[in-house]
């Protein structure tokens, strides 16, 4: 009896583990924050995209992720509050100003859009939760972030940060 409950539960472990890895959901961790989330879909979508849009990106000058600091420095504790702060900044200030022309860009910019706002539900449970404190080094990383793409009119700052992604989706990486 005590057996079989033992298989019973070890299938069921595996089946959560596939299921797990057929979605391709890792677990990531922000500080405090636990997420369960798939980046390999998201990467896959940008990569589709990623030379269109950066070829409409003309100003080669300027960086609104990683200048003059990388997201690399931020230390663990300050990890959820600005991953909290960019998925807000993605979701309100560049995907809606990001439509192109071509309908192919603009269906793999809303899937990655609908993958963020997944994603970004987590995170705020994490920050209901009070996980995402934001210590000063989050806060000013934040607003230097906000200076670079108020430096640009609207759509150059969005297609700049859309073309920037992979920065953040690195960072990101290596938050396992
Ligand atoms: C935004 O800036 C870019 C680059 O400076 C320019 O080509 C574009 O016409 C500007 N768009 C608007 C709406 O002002």
């Amino acid at each position: 009896m005590k057996g079989s409950h033992f298989f019973l539960c070890l299938f069921s472990v595996m089946c959560c583990l596939n299921l797990m890895l057929a979605n391709g959901s890792k677990i990531f961790l922000f500080g405090p924050c636990r997420i369960s989330m798939s980046l390999n879909e998201i990467r896959s979508g940008f990569t589709a995209i990623k030379a269109n849009i950066q070829a409409r990106d003309s100003i080669r000058t300027v960086s609104i992720l990683s200048h003059p600091h990388s997201l690399h420095k931020i230390k663990s504790s300050d990890k959820c509050c600005i991953i909290h702060h960019l998925f807000n900044f993605y979701m309100d200030k560049v995907f809606k100003y990001c439509m192109t022309e071509d309908s192919y860009v603009n269906r793999k910019i809303s899937s990655i859009a609908n993958s963020f706002l997944s994603i970004k539900r987590k995170l705020v449970q994490c920050h209901n939760q009070n996980m995402c404190k934001c210590g000063q080094e989050s806060t000013e990383k934040f607003e230097q972030i906000l200076t670079n793409y108020e430096g640009l009119n609207v759509t150059s700052a969005a297609i700049k940060s859309l073309g920037e992604l992979d920065i953040l989706l690195d960072w990101m990486e290596k938050s396992r």
